[in-house]
């Protein structure tokens, strides 16, 4: 259900998201238990993805995008999830952590060179900020960029790089002035086929398994100059800003899952029998599924607005980290509470392979800690209403 009387949808929200549901229904679901079995990159439906436009969204035509507004992405994204969350991954990192950040603080050569072939499916774009030792305190990060000549010598270890194994362009985060702690952080456009750039093991995760996670490890990697993205320094507030737009991204993923997670159970809860009636008729299941979709329909509508509340600051500039914090947190959690129900609802059926319930429960998961936590979400939302650091 993405039709609520206050987010109007106009015919080309409504196509793009018929079109990415019908895709995600009839060419990802088939494939995701499959693909979350092997841990294999889904490369060929992520390339038809690229073809249909789901891979830049709201990029400009003439940077190989779909020119579409932050709610078309959310509503195109909701339905990838509902089929499969690795594939939503992917295409949320492509979408709002590579693109959105070259477009918002990119010179015109750089949206040419970078954003063109990642918006159109042609390659994959990543985004890395986190090291072993900086997660949660992404300002205290050690890789170094050192300026020598035409070019920046970077050295260090990146960790948790969603797309780290395939991702042709990254994003990347270093440090330029170690004496100024978050403001000597700088931005880089990173082309992972040049020398120097080492993709480390990939992390064997939870869930979300399809989508590729490793390190990045960078030995000498010389990134010209005319790669910095931004001024020398700017690199954690670009990563803050960048963060906003992908928190977004993730609350849209955990909406999804929870959506799948949802309608499976209510369809269970109508047809599985259990002393003499219908499980949902008892009122211990009747509740859940009653909360459930409280809880969900309350997450959609904190996702929705701050895709709206993204979409107002391309004209009038600002920021939306409290509603795009808020919408992440609580559709994070709304996502591991609905997919706990619903595996709780199909008995021994949820815990079975057999079904996609306990795939949903695995994936929820993740929502809570990456691009984030839920503590950190906190810890945003709580600074911005008080004004206290
Ligand atoms: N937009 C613009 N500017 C921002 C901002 C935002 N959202 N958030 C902070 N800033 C600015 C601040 O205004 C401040 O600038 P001034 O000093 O000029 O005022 C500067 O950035 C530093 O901000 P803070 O002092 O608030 O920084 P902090 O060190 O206290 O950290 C934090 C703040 C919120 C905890 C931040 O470190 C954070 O968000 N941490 C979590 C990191 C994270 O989400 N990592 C996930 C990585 S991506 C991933 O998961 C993998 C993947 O591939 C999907």
């Amino acid at each position: 259900m993405s039709e609520l009387p206050i987010f109007p949808l106009t015919s080309e929200h409504k196509m793009i998201r018929d079109a990415a549901r019908d895709f995600a229904q009839n060419e990802i679901a088939p494939i995701a238990a499959q693909f979350d079995e092997s841990g294999e990159f889904p490369s060929k439906t992520i390339k038809k993805m690229g073809e249909m436009g789901f891979m830049g969204i709201e990029v400009p035509e003439k940077y190989g995008g779909a020119e579409m507004d932050t709610l078309a992405y959310v509503l195109a994204l909701e339905e990838i999830c509902k089929a499969d969350a690795a594939h939503g991954v992917i295409m949320s990192v492509n979408n709002s952590l590579y693109c959105h950040g070259i477009l918002k603080f990119g010179t015109e050569e750089q949206k040419e060179r970078f954003v063109a072939p990642v918006a159109s499916g042609e390659a994959i774009g990543a985004y890395s900020l986190t090291e072993p030792m900086s997660g949660s305190d992404a300002g205290t990060m050690k890789t170094r960029a050192v300026l020598d000549g035409d070019a920046y010598v970077i050295n260090g270890r990146k960790s948790w790089v969603t797309s780290g194994p395939v991702a042709e362009y990254v994003v990347l985060f270093a440090v330029t002035d170690p004496e100024k702690g978050s403001k000597g952080v700088s931005a880089f456009l990173i082309d992972a086929n040049q020398p120097g750039l080492i993709r480390g093991k990939k992390e064997p995760k939870l869930g979300i398994r399809a989508s590729a996670t490793s390190e990045l490890i960078f030995e000498d990697y010389r990134c010209p100059v005319e790669n910095r993205l931004g001024a020398e320094g700017e690199g954690f507030k670009i990563a803050m800003t960048v963060l906003d737009a992908g928190r977004i991204g993730i609350a849209t993923q955990a909406l999804g899952i929870a959506e799948a997670a949802y309608e499976a159970a209510r369809q269970y809860a109508t047809e599985r029998e259990a002393f003499g009636q219908k499980i949902g008729q008892f009122q211990g299941t009747g509740f859940k599924i009653a909360d459930m979709k409280t809880r969900i329909e309350a997450a959609r509508l904190l996702t929705y607005n701050a895709a709206l509340a993204k979409e107002k600051t391309k004209a009038s500039g600002g920021r939306y980290s409290l509603e795009a914090s808020m919408a992440k947190l609580f559709s994070s959690e709304t996502a591991m509470y609905v997919t706990h129900q619903a595996v709780q609802i199909h008995g021994g059926m949820g815990y079975s392979k057999e079904l996609p319930v306990e795939r949903y429960f695995r994936d929820a998961k993740i929502t809570e800690i990456y691009e984030g936590t839920s503590e950190i979400q906190r810890l945003v939302i709580s600074r911005l209403e008080m004004g206290l650091k």
